[in-house]
């Protein structure tokens, strides 16, 4: 183990309570304890589908609850020794600035206030690259409140801001249509000419989250997060084609064309559409990460290259169902 103590090496036990954790990345962090035999409780909404947490059900503590109800975290957070955030509202279905506030800020206030009364040693929160005071979008402007809210609550933390996280599956990721249409796609539409990202596989983040605690590199900081390339769209969708051993044609959309196209489908499709402020504060820069600096601060966090990623849905895709 290199430079610090961690779980595998007989590090802090304790309950961890993952909130989110019927979302793509809570889940994965719930997995993943409950593997290291971590004590783990579940927040999930009443209405929450768990079927993410099938293969660890028996071996979790689920509590049903809405961040928006100070009560009920009140009680998620009871004797636990830490807690992580992954909750979010969907920046691809942000909806209205009211509810954005309430979930994004006010809950991450309660969820604050709960850990306080209860001494809850540590609170590791995820939010993302986009976040600032100035964004152009009432998401990232609330990220940011929320992660200034964490900064100052005098609780231990970690703040960490990820780039684009990978969830290899039927969607896999934005530019690249679902496997299933592989064969038949004859080429891929973009939106994003020039704009890189580093882009994170979502298990890569759920050890970057369980290992913050015991960082000492990343203790009381706000870091950012990503995998081990940087990529523009065409290069993603360049490595797509090769791993599908025929080239996809990229056809780059104009970004005044596909503002005109959110504008026109949120309003066939109100609260189911990115917002044209989403898309200008993804377009007008990087989200990128030094490679160099993310083995700085996590030594012990293998990243996952994105052609590998590309495999292993592929794999996944050619299992029989069930
Ligand atoms: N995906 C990315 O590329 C990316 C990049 C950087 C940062 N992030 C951030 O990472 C976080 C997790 O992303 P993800 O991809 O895992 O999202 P996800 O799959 O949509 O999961 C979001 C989770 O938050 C829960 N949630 C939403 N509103 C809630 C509420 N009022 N009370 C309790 N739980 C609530 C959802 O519960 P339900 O299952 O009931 O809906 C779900 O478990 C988000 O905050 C996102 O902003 C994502």
């Amino acid at each position: 183990m290199r430079g610090y103590s961690s779980y595998e090496a007989g590090g802090t036990p304790g309950t961890c309570l993952v909130i989110g954790a019927s979302g793509r990345v809570g889940s994965r962090v719930v997995v993943r304890l409950v593997e290291r035999g971590r004590p783990v409780r579940a927040l999930v909404r009443p209405d929450s589908s768990i079927r993410r947490l099938a293969p660890v059900l028996s071996r979790v503590r689920l509590v049903a609850g809405d961040v928006r109800n100070p009560d009920a975290l009140a009680e998620a957070v009871r004797g636990v020794h830490q807690v992580i955030w992954t909750a979010g509202i969907s920046p691809l279905r942000p909806g209205r600035p009211e509810e954005i506030e309430r979930v994004e800020v006010e809950g991450v206030r309660h969820l604050i206030e709960a850990c306080k009364r209860e001494s809850v040693a540590y609170i590791t929160y995820l939010s993302c690259m986009y976040a600032s005071q100035d964004a152009r979008s009432a998401l990232f402007r609330a990220k940011w409140r929320a992660e200034e809210a964490v900064r100052e609550s005098g609780v231990s933390h970690s703040i960490l801001r990820s780039s684009v996280i990978i969830h290899p599956g039927r969607r896999f990721y934005l530019q690249i249509p679902a496997i299933h249409w592989w064969e038949k796609a004859p080429g891929i539409p973009h939106a994003l000419p020039s704009v890189r990202t580093s882009p994170i596989a979502v298990d890569d983040v759920a050890s970057c989250l369980i290992d913050a605690s015991l960082n000492p590199r990343v203790r009381g900081r706000t870091v950012e997060i990503g995998g081990p390339e940087a990529l523009s769209p065409s290069d993603w969708i360049r490595l797509a084609g090769e791993e599908r051993g025929k080239p996809f044609k990229e056809w780059a959309v104009p970004p005044s064309l596909a503002e005109a196209g959110l504008w026109l489908g949120s309003r066939l499709f109100p609260d189911r559409m990115p917002s044209r402020e989403v898309f200008r504060d993804m377009v007008e820069r990087d989200a990128v990460v030094d490679p160099e600096t993310m083995k700085e601060l996590f030594p012990n966090v293998s990243l996952t290259p994105v052609r590998e990623l590309i495999r292993r849905m592929k794999e996944d895709a050619d299992l029989p169902p069930g």
